[in-house]
């Protein structure tokens, strides 16, 4: 079934914005540059969840390549900004120490968050460590974070779907959705 071009979650309109088909074409394209550099590496994933989880799923099966992969939950305190203050409700389990670790993220908005985690990751001595994000909002990048993999550089308009939720709702969705300004 074809999806609608207006869909509406909570107060506010949101119109469609990237599609299944452009979505699964671009991953396709992530999962062979990550196959590339990373094949007989036995990369470990890590996927950030929630809004990652519908990504990380197509993304692996897009690699196609021996290797394993651990989840972190992360929640970060928007209104205490100031310490980009954030809270792992998971722990990792695995070691990274020499291992080739890639980061799967749904999106890269001020960077605060993925710029934390690196730091946390980098003290653990990966072999290599790198990013994997769908979407990226480059023009509200506050922080310095190399992302080396990236799905789409998108403007700074909320979006919702394929994992992203606007206030939890939306995540099912299998396009991605940004909001309409009226
Ligand atoms: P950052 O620390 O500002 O880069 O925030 C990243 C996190 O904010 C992401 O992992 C998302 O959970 C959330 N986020 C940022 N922008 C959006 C959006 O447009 N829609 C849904 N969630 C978003
Ligand atoms: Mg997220």
């Amino acid at each position: 079934m074809k999806q609608p071009s207006l869909i509406k979650i909570h107060d506010k309109t949101f119109r469609i914005f990237l599609t299944e088909p452009e979505l699964r074409k671009r991953i396709a394209e992530m999962g062979s540059s990550i196959k590339a550099r990373f094949e007989n590496k036995n990369p470990l994933f890590i996927v950030i969840l929630n809004g990652a989880f519908m990504f990380a799923s197509d993304l692996l099966k897009a690699v196609n390549i021996p290797c394993e992969i651990a989840f972190i939950r992360v929640s970060s305190y928007r209104g205490m900004e100031s310490s980009g203050d954030l809270k792992e409700s998971l722990d990792l389990q695995e070691d990274l120490r020499n291992r080739h670790v890639i980061v799967v993220e749904d999106i890269v908005d001020s960077g605060q968050t993925m710029a934390k985690l690196l730091d946390d990751f980098q003290a653990e001595q990966p072999a290599s460590l790198s990013v994997a994000s769908l979407l990226v909002k480059p023009e509200q990048m506050k922080t310095q974070v190399q992302i080396d993999f990236t799905g789409f550089e998108i403007p700074e308009l909320f979006v919702v779907g394929y994992g992203l939720d606007y206030d939890g709702q939306g995540r099912y969705l299998k396009d991605i959705y940004q909001l309409k300004d009226d």
